[in-house]
């Protein structure tokens, strides 16, 4: 949730640290704070701690006028989880003559802290707690910053991706993880910190992802990690594949929009070299299962929250459409991981996440690991906890996605999810008459969604001005159209804060009907097909009581007496719900540009949410 950078090298550590907390923004904004500490050679540096309530600017306001030149620092960017949005609250935080900042939530806080009564503390988080308890290993010399840092761990439970200096010492950052991602930059003469590979983009492309339960000590030129039980962990670079164009904007006025057009290329990386059309088939290698291990399997259980767990819900419709004897499960991570639920033998779990850090779906893997059963990554974020834990995975390969509301990931998380069930059917001998129509469609998306957007950008514009003084919404759609009406409703209530829900068409004259008045507009998915009259005659039930409605078809043939219509005449069948949440994404981002609201970074929320 929050963002965390830190520098030692020989540049000006301000300048790191601030171009890295505005990279990380969109993970946490409602603080943020800097510390520097200016080398007095063997006497105690000087700390420069500088802290501002909001976005990044505010903080940048303040360092205009502390401008320092000193080489090593710490930084972050929060998402409030114990104590409100304030200057106080921010961090880092200090503790003697350390200093930290802190990701995740430790959760023993209040037992810690009434032990640590030489601590005057100024703040209600959780973090500074952890900052005392370091400091009372560190403050009478008898631990050095690391094994202080270890002690205070081995007593603190909870998440934590954490950095600290001291200014006894600034050359040193120690910096420690367990639930909460950090990665380490490996420079020429400087050592960079981070907890998303974006901050490190075009300052290195060498990092080494920490794993649960690591603590390493970097100076400017070199890194020592080792275990809180002192084993030594020999460090492992890898490649850091995001450029710096794909972080940022590209000319658009929001990364919403960006990703949102993004989706004909983005989606075309997570298909590449996967789609066979002239055998009509599909191969993806990462999930590491032999043909035998696909053909047995009886159980698909797919994990996931928010955006992810409504791709997972999508697919699953698909993947009974073409693949015979197999339950489909698609769960809320949050809910299943309390669940005592039973997960028979011959299942694959599906773990599905854009940033691979979500800790509810973090913690469900972890559980679902312990039951012995498979788990295969549906992850977007290279080198993440989630896709370095799971047994096997497809990268969806989407790029960076900064803006908070996900969209090119749902596209291509489902389509993904798609292609291994295609994988289970091609090894279960499903006749390729009945898979190809399918393979010839994924194919086909790339293309579809690009004439989509172009098709529909306009009169979706001008449709969500016409719509954006309601303040409720109710999202409709039967089969594939509903879990595609959940993830435009979802959409919608993230950026716009309009009260959207979706309902199952079927289920409006159970109960939801009866909310239909002059507050709510209804957003009707109507996709060709054999359900296609039976939609019809649920949107004349909404008419019939007044309904506002926004209908979304492929059928060109559409004559209802609805308020508008946006129309996709791209010819594509099966997938049209993907077309289709193209039109919920621009209406969502239309609306919200139209209320002047912040696109990419909406209250309240933030990208990766590494708190439970
Ligand atoms: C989607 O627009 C939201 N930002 C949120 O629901 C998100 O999908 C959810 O937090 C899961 O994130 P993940 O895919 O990174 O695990």
């Amino acid at each position: 949730m929050c963002g965390i950078v830190g520098y030692v090298g020989e540049k000006n550590a301000q300048d790191f640290l601030i171009s890295g907390l505005k990279r990380l923004e969109y993970r946490g904004y409602d603080s943020a704070g800097i510390v520097t500490i200016k080398d007095a050679g063997g006497e105690k540096g000087e700390a420069t701690l500088i802290r501002a309530k909001g976005k990044i600017s505010n903080l940048e306001e303040k360092l205009a006028k502390n401008k320092r030149e000193d080489k090593i620092g710490i930084g972050h960017t929060r998402w409030a989880t114990h104590g409100e949005p304030s200057e106080t609250n921010a961090h880092p935080h200090q503790a003697g003559y350390i200093y930290l900042v802190h990701n995740g939530i430790i959760e023993n806080y209040k037992e810690l802290k009434e032990h640590l009564t030489e601590h005057e503390f100024k703040s209600e988080t959780d973090s500074e707690v952890l900052a005392a308890l370091i400091n009372s290993f560190y403050k009478d010399g008898k631990y050095s910053l690391t094994d202080a840092v270890v002690q205070a761990l081995k007593l603190a439970k909870g998440t934590y991706g954490i950095a600290a200096v001291s200014v006894l010492n600034p050359a040193e950052i120690v910096v420690a993880r367990s639930g909460s991602p950090l990665v380490i930059g490996v420079g020429h003469d400087e050592t960079l910190i981070a907890s998303d590979a974006s901050a490190l983009v075009g300052h290195t492309k060498r990092a080494i992802y920490l794993n649960d339960g690591e603590v390493a000590t970097v100076t400017r030129n070199s890194i020592e990690i080792k275990t809180l039980n002192a084993e030594p962990v020999s460090a492992k670079v890898e490649e850091i594949e995001t450029n710096l164009a794909a972080i940022q904007k590209g000319g658009y006025e929001h990364f919403l929009l960006k990703e949102i057009m993004e989706q004909p290329n983005s989606l075309a990386e997570t298909l590449r070299g996967r789609v066979n059309v002239a055998e009509g088939s599909v191969r993806l290698g990462g999930p590491g299962l032999t043909e035998t291990e696909l053909r047995n399997i009886r159980h698909l259980l797919i994990v996931g929250c928010g955006t992810a767990y409504h791709a997972g819900l999508l697919a699953g419709y698909y993947i009974e459409q073409f693949t015979p004897e197999i339950t489909v499960e698609t769960v809320i991570a949050s809910e299943y991981r309390y669940r005592q639920a039973y997960i028979p033998r011959d299942s694959v779990a599906l773990i599905v996440s854009q940033s691979g850090e979500t800790a509810d779906t973090l913690a469900c893997l972890r559980e679902i690991k312990k039951q012995g059963i498979r788990t295969i990554g549906i992850v977007n974020a290279i080198g993440s906890t989630i896709a370095r834990e799971v047994d096997g995975g497809t990268y969806v390969h989407v790029g960076p996605e900064i803006s908070v509301a996900s969209t090119k990931a749902f596209t291509s998380q489902a389509i993904a999810m798609v292609m291994f069930g295609l994988t289970i059917a091609q090894a279960k001998g499903v006749k390729s008459s009945i898979l190809r129509p399918y393979v010839n469609e994924i194919a086909k998306l790339p293309e579809a969604i690009s004439a989509t957007l172009k098709e529909v950008e306009e009169p979706v514009k001008e449709i969500a001005a016409k719509y954006c003084k309601y303040e409720h919404a109710i999202y409709l759609g039967r089969d594939t159209a509903y879990p595609t009406a959940m993830e435009g409703a979802l959409k919608l209530k993230e950026i716009s804060y309009v009260d959207a829900n979706a309902y199952a068409f079927g289920e409006l004259k159970h109960g939801p009907l009866a909310l239909v008045d002059d507050r709510f507009f209804e957003l009707a998915l109507v996709p060709k097909g054999e359900l296609y009259d039976k939609v019809v005659s649920n949107i004349q039930e909404v008419l019939a009581r007044g309904g506002h409605i926004v209908a979304v078809t492929n059928n060109l043939g559409f004559d209802l007496d609805v308020e508008n219509v946006v129309k996709i005449t791209t010819n594509i069948e099966i997938f049209a719900p993907i077309l289709m949440n193209l039109v919920s994404q621009l209406f969502a981002y239309y609306m919200t540009t139209a209320k002047g609201l912040n696109v990419d970074q909406p209250r309240n929320l933030a990208k990766s949410v590494t708190v439970e």
